[in-house]
């Protein structure tokens, strides 16, 4: 039963190094019973907020120095449909990332939008780096006619675009702009950070409060830039009401004003986590197979240890390090892991991970092995035959993923964490896509979008 293994887990002594950012380490003050509530008098209304919950909204617009910020109990999901739904109009065209996550795309097809790829380099590691400004500079000269520009930063693994540079280019185009920052609720709050994306002058911000702060799971914030257009603010706040539930947890909105609090009352908390970040850090230098350390513009918080010359794949590592040293971590890729920290991690918690990667090197490992091969570009230029909506929307067949290539996907294939498409719908598979979800199989990465899971098939326009 779920409830055993939830208590069980409770009770077990193994760390998370994954979401969300409260770390379990939380006592609510309440019983969730006791404060589980609806809208009754006195207690306002998230979908038309004009006491308690408006002072909470505005105390999370001062803090992050928005013109206006709005919780949302369905997480980035729920903010980054709103967004979308608010900044275009049926048939648009949008600029995004290839690297956005899920929602975006789903927002794409519901909208049935025509969509406009910007692409991240790797690193030689197969970890997706920022797009840059170029990238989105370039698609926005030849999309002039786009409504709207789509970036996430930072990504999944803390890489950050120049924002502001993105958001100004696209203004001068008349382009709304949405900063997917799911990943950065806590940029803004000491300098060893990347500077926050609300200061990016990005018309909306979306970010997960639970991924990185102490709030939990499903609680986010969208942050609202004002525009000269009378009906902005309206047009987010339906698409808000649209996308969440006509009855928002109070548990949930009671976690978010807990985590505000801390907000305003613990940046030296922040100081004393970049601290202990900066020492695990140095700490690793000294790591002669495992390679950590935090790139120039990458947010530091999100721990990357690549295999190097460890001869172990993002996987291994992964689960040597739960079996050995009672360590779970977020996500395992080919060859890399990722560790989340958090500002609620207790002191000693990144010390037992250095300890856990050294005593692995100690171990075993003191001869240099060769690299796990590197992960081909996953989120790469594919031919694009049908829009989104289109494809999602046609007559599908499913075939086994080793008959798909050539053919046309007719709904997105991710690899679970991080939920950014593989497959995108209306777009040819390549025989090495077929390749990369058959190894990600075969690594245990979990696929999702694949009828029946790891082994089953795809669906493809007939
Ligand atoms: C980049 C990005 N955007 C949006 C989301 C969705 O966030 P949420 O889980 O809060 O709905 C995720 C989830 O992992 C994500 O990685």
């Amino acid at each position: 039963m779920l409830d055993d293994k939830l208590r069980e887990l409770a009770e077990s002594d193994v760390y998370p190094f994954h979401m969300p950012g409260h770390k379990r380490r939380l006592q609510s003050p309440a019983d969730p019973y006791r404060i589980d509530i609806t809208e009754i008098e006195g207690f306002d209304d998230l979908h038309d907020p004009q006491g308690v919950i408006l002072e909470e909204e505005e105390a999370a617009a001062a803090i992050y120095g928005a013109d206006r910020s709005y919780l949302m109990v369905n997480g980035s999901t729920g903010g980054n449909l709103a967004a979308v739904f608010a900044a275009t109009h049926d048939g648009d065209t949008v600029i995004m990332g290839r690297n956005c996550h899920k929602s975006v795309y789903h927002a794409a097809e519901l909208r049935r939008l025509r969509t406009v790829y910007v692409y991240s380099q790797l690193t030689p590691e197969g970890m997706a780096m920022e797009a840059g400004y170029e990238g989105y500079r370039q698609a926005i000269d030849r999309h002039p006619e786009a409504a709207a520009v789509i970036v996430t930063s930072p990504t999944y693994e803390g890489m950050t675009e120049p924002l502001p540079e993105i958001a100004a280019y696209a203004h001068t185009h008349g382009m709304k702009v949405i900063v997917d920052a799911a990943h950065g609720a806590h940029l803004g709050f000491d300098p060893y950070f990347p500077p926050s994306p609300v200061d990016s002058g990005a018309d909306l911000v979306i970010m997960s409060l639970h991924k990185t702060l102490p709030a939990l799971t499903q609680t986010a914030v969208l942050h609202c830039r004002r525009s000269g257009d009378d009906f902005w603010q309206s047009r987010v706040e339906h698409y808000l009401n649209c996308f969440q539930t006509s009855s928002p947890s109070y548990v949930l909105m009671d976690s978010m004003s807990l985590c505000l609090r801390f907000l305003q009352q613990g940046r030296e908390r922040f100081a004393a986590y970049a601290g202990r970040l900066r020492e695990f850090y140095r700490q690793c230098k000294t790591l002669r197979r495992f390679y950590v350390e935090a790139r120039p513009g990458q947010d530091p918080s999100k721990i990357v240890i690549f295999a190097g010359d460890s001869g172990l794949s993002g996987g291994e590592i992964s689960r040597r390090l739960r079996e050995e040293s009672r360590l779970a971590l977020e996500m395992s890729s080919f060859s890399y892991c990722l560790a989340m920290s958090s500002v609620m991690d207790e002191s000693g918690a990144l010390g037992r991970l250095f300890d856990g990667l050294r005593r692995m090197e100690e171990g075993d490992l003191l001869e240099k092995k060769s690299a796990v091969p590197m992960l081909r570009q996953p989120f790469a230029e594919h031919e694009a035959v049908l829009p989104l909506w289109e494809a999602a929307a046609s007559s599908q067949r499913v075939l086994p993923l080793a008959e798909s290539a050539g053919c046309v996907a007719a709904s997105e294939v991710c690899l679970y964490p991080p939920g950014i498409p593989v497959l995108v719908a209306g777009e040819r598979i390549k025989k090495e896509d077929v390749e990369l979800l058959e190894r990600a199989a075969e690594a245990g990465l979990k696929i999702t979008g694949c009828f029946r899971g790891n082994e089953g098939g795809v669906s493809v326009v007939n």
